[in-house]
């Protein structure tokens, strides 16, 4: 029987500011997280990550766990504008967002960049969450096994021997922040897929591994898609910024 803690993450893309991550925070944090029942985690944009880290550490033991939106393949040195897994280490980051559609999309990230920025965030005890999707076009011509396989593949390749340590995130393009949602019975067929490849690399291990499902997962929808067998949890991006809307999902879980 699995029963891995379920994992909710907001991902806030290129969205906050001082005043607004505050508010959001507080409000957050005076919520009810069913700190017993789930794993909550932010990814905030990281020019704010200091702010978040230190007022979950003014709020005492918080059951909210800081991420990264992306994470840099290298170890240091001279690469202008990227963040090393050190540095996010510095300021309390547990859990790091890789291979996201849309830098998959506008930063032209590969299978195997994404590989590699989940090995390094491993290699720094950061949990990867690794996501992996198809397009709305890929979809219609009967592809998406295909392609969120080939996704997967790269990152066991590499990582196969800690894979039991890694998050997947299942995040259909088309339902990325459209409104359009994979139905549970969707969603479940693509994660029984991927728990079948993880199966294929870890046995048993591949139990424990948690799979998220994210695309337009809300609070009216939350609910039934994570009674799915295979659905442990959701990365959350629009509404992961209402309080309230994120609390609900929490509860959800
Ligand atoms: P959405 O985004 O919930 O706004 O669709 C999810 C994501 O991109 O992680």
């Amino acid at each position: 029987m699995r029963s891995p803690k379920k994992l909710i993450a907001g991902n806030w893309k290129m969205n906050g500011s001082l005043e607004f991550n505050s508010t959001l925070m507080h409000s957050l944090l005076g919520g009810d997280l069913h700190a017993n029942a789930c794993d909550v985690a932010v990814c905030a944009p990281s020019v704010y990550l200091a702010q978040i880290h230190a007022l979950l550490l003014s709020a005492g033991s918080s059951p909210i766990h800081l991420g990264a939106q992306d994470i840099s393949a290298h170890e240091k040195g001279a690469y202008t504008g990227e963040i090393s897994v050190s540095m996010l280490k510095d300021f309390g980051v547990a859990y790091a967002i890789v291979g996201h559609s849309e830098r998959r999309q506008f930063h032209h990230e590969s299978d195997q960049l994404v590989a590699i920025k989940a090995e390094r965030a491993l290699s720094a005890g950061i949990t990867p969450i690794v996501c992996v999707g198809e397009t709305q076009q890929e979809r219609g011509v009967g592809l998406t096994e295909v392609i969120v396989k080939r996704q997967l593949a790269a990152v066991i390749h590499l990582v196969g021997h800690c894979i039991t340590e890694i998050v997947v995130a299942y995040e259909p393009v088309w339902a990325i922040g459209t409104g359009l949602t994979a139905t549970p019975e969707q969603a479940q067929s693509v994660h029984a897929v991927l728990r079948a490849q993880l199966r294929a690399a870890a046995g048993d291990g591949a139990q424990k591994i948690r799979i998220l499902y994210g695309g337009s997962m809300n609070a009216a929808n939350a609910k039934s898609l994570l009674s799915q067998p295979d659905i442990d949890g959701g990365l959350i991006g629009g509404a992961a910024l209402k309080a309230a809307d994120f609390l609900a999902i929490v509860a959800s879980a």
